[in-house]
């Protein structure tokens, strides 16, 4: 249930992707068959953000039945094409019974079922929040996934998330101070490897098993805060250095080959050059 719903978001990503480089084919096919189909051409045309009816009529509704929509246009969600639809479920294409359950539509969720709704997309999130302090007291105080993320302008996670302004609304912020210094060394470790992998992948140098290494460490590094456990932290993060260790020396190896082909490169030049000029001072001493 859970993966098959993450293909249904990839596939719809891929589909909207190929739909986007085979406009012109659609457009044409779409052209031929103008009688029999005149509202698919119009669509094929559409633009990026495809405008289901959901997106329509909250559009236009007032406060809190249309401010979602101009929330979620900012989010990580909308620019991955998870749209209304893929959280509240309905049918985004036909208005007369877009919210009837029997579409689909699951409403909006109280504030107990919020993890099991979001969860169907991120699973391991799910998982370690549920074993956590936070997914225990879940219903009796314990925040759940939009005390943090928000519902409807979620952005790309970091650990600015973990600030005093949102942690401390329930306990100290010690707390959540020592859990982020915990993290932040390993954070930026991880961001001072990435900017050089990228620097070799913009010499063209092929860093594809650096960049799956990264992105494994990465991954796990991620999903450790929902378990908010300081000791878990620090023990994991002892791991991921060690692996982020192994990445740091393959890339000083690049980085040594590089230097001394630029060396050699330096030699060749100056080289050629002594060669040129002899060549110019023979020539003029045999005139
Ligand atoms: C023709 C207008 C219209 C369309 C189309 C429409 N909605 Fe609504 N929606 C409303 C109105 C009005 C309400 C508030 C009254 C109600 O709950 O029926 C509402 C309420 C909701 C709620 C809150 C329900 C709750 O339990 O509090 C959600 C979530 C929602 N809509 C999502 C959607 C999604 C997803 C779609 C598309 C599949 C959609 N809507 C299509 C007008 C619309
Ligand atoms: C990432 C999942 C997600 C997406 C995408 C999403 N919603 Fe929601 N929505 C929620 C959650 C969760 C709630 C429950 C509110 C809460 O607990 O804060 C909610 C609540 C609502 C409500 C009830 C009023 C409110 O704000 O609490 C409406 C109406 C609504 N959504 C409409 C929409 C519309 C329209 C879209 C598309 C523009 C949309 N939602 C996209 C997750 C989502
Ligand atoms: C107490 C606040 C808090 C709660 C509750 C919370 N999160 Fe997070 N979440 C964070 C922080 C902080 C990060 C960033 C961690 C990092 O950068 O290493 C994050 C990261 C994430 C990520 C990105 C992880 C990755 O692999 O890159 C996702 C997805 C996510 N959260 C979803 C959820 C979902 C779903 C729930 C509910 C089941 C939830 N979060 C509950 C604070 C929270
Ligand atoms: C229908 C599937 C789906 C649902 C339901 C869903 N998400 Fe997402 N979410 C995605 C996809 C797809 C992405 C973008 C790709 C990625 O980063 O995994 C994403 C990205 C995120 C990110 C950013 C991850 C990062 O890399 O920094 C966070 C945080 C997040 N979601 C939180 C939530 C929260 C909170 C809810 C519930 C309100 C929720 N999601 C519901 C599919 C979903
Ligand atoms: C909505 C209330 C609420 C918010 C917001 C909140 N917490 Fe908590 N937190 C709790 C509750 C409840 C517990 C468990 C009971 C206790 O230990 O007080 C807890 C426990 C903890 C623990 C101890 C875990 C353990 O196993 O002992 C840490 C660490 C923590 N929170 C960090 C954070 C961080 C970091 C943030 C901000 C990103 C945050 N909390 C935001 C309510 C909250």
């Amino acid at each position: 249930m859970d993966s098959s719903f993450r293909m249904g978001a990839l596939l719809m990503m891929r589909a909207r992707k190929r739909s986007r480089n085979f406009i012109p084919v659609i457009s044409a096919v779409a052209l031929l068959l103008a009688v029999a189909l005149p509202l698919e051409a119009g669509r094929a045309e559409g633009a990026d953000q495809p405008e289901t009816v959901c997106i329509q009529c909250h559009g236009s509704l007032p406060d809190q039945l249309g401010a979602p929509v101009k929330l979620w246009r900012n989010s990580i969600h909308a620019d991955n094409g998870i749209s209304c639809n893929s959280c509240h479920g309905g049918d985004p294409k036909n208005a007369a019974v877009a919210m009837n359950p029997s579409h689909g539509f699951i409403g909006a969720p109280g504030e107990d079922e919020v993890p099991a709704f979001c969860g169907r997309c991120h699973p391991g999130v799910l998982k370690d929040y549920l074993a956590s302090a936070h997914g225990r007291a879940l219903g009796k105080g314990g925040p759940n996934c939009v005390t943090c993320h928000s519902n409807h302008e979620v952005m790309k996670a970091s650990l600015n998330l973990i600030n005093e302004k949102s942690c401390s609304r329930c306990h100290s912020f010690e707390r959540a101070r020592v859990i982020r210094a915990a993290m932040q060394q390993t954070e930026s470790h991880i961001v001072g490897i990435s900017g050089r992998i990228a620097g070799f992948r913009a010499m063209g140098v092929d860093t594809e098993r650096l960049d799956k290494g990264l992105f494994a460490v990465r991954n796990s590094f991620h999903s450790l805060f929902h378990e908010v456990h300081v000791e878990r932290v620090r023990a994991e993060s002892t791991k991921i250095n060690a692996e982020l260790g192994k990445l740091d020396r393959d890339l000083k190896v690049i980085e040594d080959a590089h230097a001394r082909r630029k060396v050699a490169g330096a030699i060749a030049v100056s080289f050629m050059l002594l060669m040129a000029l002899l060549f110019h001072l023979l020539r003029k001493t045999c005139k």
